[in-house]
């Protein structure tokens, strides 16, 4: 028995054929076996194949059917072979063009399904993120100095050795130098110099009073640097405010009920503060500010029994540098020694931050963790 490829392949007279009927039903079965196959077509590549095999120029099946059947055909079987081609061929050519429309069609609509916005959807959450926690301490920190009449000013991060040393009455050779190693800029040959990262907001103080006449009262945020090696309470990039209030009867008194007032404004009412000697070239007289114990409130004892680890049994904490301005420091800004006084103060802004909140590594704030930052929304 003969497939019906290879039928398409030899004559009619070959297959036996050599009557009319035998020639319609021979049609009608190509028929039906197209009709199977445009029931396979699903998309455009089984479209193209079944396009091809019956239609293609060179061994589509139509072209084997002119080739093979009609051209060769007996005279009198050529008439009744060329009718049942002619509609054989309508039929495939309509069939094809309307399974084309049919694939096509059902393309856009699988591809508007895949576009469709789905309104009830739930939106994408973008997490809004919130304040570093320094940048919260400064404000929390400004807030308070606002409410005593302070105003904020800044100053730049690069300075001269004229600003952030000689004005604040740290000459050459002295030795507070050391407590402050400092990063120098590496500058091109021949620019004015040398230029180095500020180790302290103090140089604002003299930018300040170099541009304003008393009273001043500023307080001045913002990043210092030093050249320390890091580990928990040393970063060579930390931050500071200064303060400095310049007036023509400003006393000792006023300087450390401004400075208790805002310790107990910032660590709350029942914080007690003291102060012991120091000494700041450009303050005189210079103190060190303790408040008292934050975690053991000032016993020096333990929540938990023993003694405390934060104060070691002190009941006091170190929190800053301040003192009385120097008079000498008023010589380098033209202002009169006798006529006015005033005092000074440099708070480490990462300091305070991790005894009010209890974090015990400054280096946190610098590692931008996340599960750190998500603490303090
Ligand atoms: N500038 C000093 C420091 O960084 C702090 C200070 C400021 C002390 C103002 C006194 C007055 O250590």
């Amino acid at each position: 028995m003969s497939t019906p490829d290879s039928k398409l392949t030899q004559t009619l007279a070959a297959l036996g054929i050599s009557s009319a009927e035998q020639v319609q039903s021979l049609f009608a079965e190509f028929r039906a076996r197209f009709d199977s196959q445009t029931t396979r077509v699903i998309d455009e590549n089984s479209w193209k194949t079944l396009r091809d095999a019956w239609l293609g120029r060179k061994s589509g099946v139509l072209t084997l059917v002119t080739d093979n059947w009609l051209k060769p055909a007996t005279p009198e079987l050529k008439r009744a072979v060329g009718a049942s081609l002619n509609e054989l061929r309508k039929h495939v050519d309509t069939q094809i063009a309307a399974r084309r429309s049919a694939v096509e069609a059902g393309a856009e609509a699988t591809a508007s399904a895949k576009d469709r916005v789905d309104l009830s959807l739930p939106g994408v959450m973008r997490p809004i993120g919130s304040h570093h926690l320094i940048r919260t301490v400064f404000q929390e920190i400004e807030d308070i100095f606002f409410s005593i009449g302070f105003s904020v000013v800044e100053g730049p991060e690069i300075e001269t050795p004229y600003y952030n040393f000689e004005a604040l009455n740290i000459p050459e050779h002295h030795s507070v130098r050391d407590d402050m190693d400092t990063f120098y800029l590496e500058l091109p040959k021949g620019a004015p110099g040398p230029l180095l990262l500020r180790t302290h907001t103090s140089p604002v103080q003299i930018h300040t009073m170099e541009k304003r006449q008393p009273p001043v009262r500023v307080i001045v945020p913002g990043k210092v640097y030093r050249r320390d090696n890091p580990d928990a309470t040393h970063s060579f990039m930390f931050h500071q405010i200064e303060g400095l209030a310049v007036d023509s009867d400003i006393t000792f008194c006023d300087f450390t009920g401004t400075i208790d007032y805002f310790v107990k404004q910032f660590f709350g009412e029942g914080v007690k503060t003291r102060f012991r000697p120091s000494y700041f070239p450009f303050t005189e007289p210079s103190v060190e500010f303790d408040a008292s114990c934050v975690f053991c409130g000032g016993s020096g004892t333990a929540k938990t029994g023993g003694t405390c680890g934060k104060c070691k049994g002190s009941g006091w904490i170190e929190l800053f540098g301040a003192g009385m301005v120097d008079p000498a420091v008023y010589g380098f800004v033209n202002y009169d020694p006798k006529k006015v006084s005033g005092f000074a103060f440099g708070i480490g802004i990462d300091r305070l931050a991790m005894l009010k909140y209890g974090i015990d590594d400054i280096q946190v704030f610098f590692q931008n963790d996340v599960r750190f930052l998500r603490q303090f929304p």
